[in-house]
């Protein structure tokens, strides 16, 4: 049995490099950039395939390669319609430097043909995953490429998995977004099928000049943002329909008084760009601080060179004893040197 697993191009040796320490039967397949295969050596695992690396953003079985009429192969006849999910393999370019018009169509128009070819009711009509469903995924190279055939997955969808085409796709910024944190925020948020509700308290540590808190503000979330820097005046004056506001700790996350917080709050999130090591400091403060009132925690952490990667099973083990339910670990499309854990309670 072959599996594979989708990542960033840059982070390929960190991957490997993390499953041949934490998942020793996967022995190295094949690779093109952004995608990695591995044979499974013995029996194949009951139960869901895992893939325990911090650079895994989405992954499944492998069906083989092939085209249109590999895919419609790969189709049970008669049997309940399965999530179709393409996606482009990513690229050895940042998302905010890539084409924005190029980026996606390739797969649009693979998906388009389909859902042309497939007997009807052969796919859901949408492509977010509901835990259960069946996941047909398409991997695709973007539009620069020869035209490779593609690979064709599969996996059951499951909390573990991002609900959208390969995980998550890069969300690109609005125009009045303060910085591209606002991505990471909302790429994450996507990937761990979370959804802040209106009426909510997020604190944020790092939040200077204000993206991610602004994409908080305006799910209608009210915002703590701690930072010595300066926030964007949109942010600072942000009003929205749900009455929520933006309040500005302008001290380093240490100096913060308790009493100025709220004495619950239901987000963390921390993009602080501090050593992850030291930023876990203050996210142990927070995470006290909140009371036991937490849903979430979206926690951006900085690798800035291999002496970090070295360190990811340690700083695994003290994101662990924050308590949470459930912690799970990606690179996001938007990200640069970092990851994020997103931890549920
Ligand atoms: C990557 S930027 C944050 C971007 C921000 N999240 C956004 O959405 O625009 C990192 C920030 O961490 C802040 N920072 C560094 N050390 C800090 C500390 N000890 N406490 C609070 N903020 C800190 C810096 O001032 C900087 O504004």
């Amino acid at each position: 049995m072959f599996v594979w697993v989708t990542h960033q191009v840059a982070a390929t040796r960190w991957l490997k490099a993390e499953l041949a320490e934490r998942a020793p039967h996967l022995r190295f397949a094949f690779a093109r950039p952004g995608l990695t295969t591995f044979r499974v050596d013995g029996p194949p695992p009951t139960g869901a395939v895992t893939m325990p690396t911090a650079f895994a953003r989405a992954w499944g079985v492998s069906l083989g390669r092939g085209q249109v009429p590999e895919v419609l192969a790969a189709l049970t006849p008669g049997a309940p319609p399965v999530r179709l999910h393409v996606f482009e393999r990513d690229r050895d370019q940042p998302v905010d430097e890539q084409d924005p018009a190029e980026r996606g169509a390739r797969a649009a128009t693979v998906a388009a043909s389909l859902r042309a070819a497939a007997p009807p009711g052969a796919f859901h009509d949408d492509e977010r995953a509901r835990p259960g469903d069946r996941v047909l995924d398409v991997i695709v190279p973007h539009g620069h490429d020869p035209d490779e055939p593609w690979l064709i997955g599969a996996h059951d969808h499951d909390a573990t998995h991002g609900p959208w085409p390969g995980g998550v796709t890069h969300v690109p910024p609005p125009p009045e977004a303060p910085s591209r944190a606002w991505c990471k925020i909302e790429e994450a948020l996507r990937w761990a099928d979370l959804e802040p509700a209106p009426g909510e308290i997020a604190v944020e540590l790092g939040a200077a000049p204000g993206g991610a808190s602004y994409a908080m503000l305006v799910r209608g979330v009210e915002v703590h943002g701690v930072d010595p820097g300066e926030i964007h005046p949109d942010v600072r004056g942000f009003a929205g329909p749900h009455g929520n506001r933006f309040v500005h700790h302008h001290l380093p996350a240490a100096e913060v008084p308790r009493g100025a917080l709220p004495r619950r709050y239901q987000w963390l999130l921390n993009d602080v760009n501090l050593a992850p090591m030291v930023a876990m400091k203050y996210i142990e403060r927070f995470v006290a601080l909140a009371h036991g009132g937490l849903k979430g925690a979206v926690l951006t952490l900085k690798l800035n060179d291999d002496g970090v990667v070295a360190a990811l099973p340690r700083l695994r083990e003290r994101i662990g004893k924050l308590g949470a339910r459930q912690v799970r670990i990606t690179q996001l499309p938007s990200h640069r040197s970092e990851v994020v854990a997103i931890l549920t309670w």
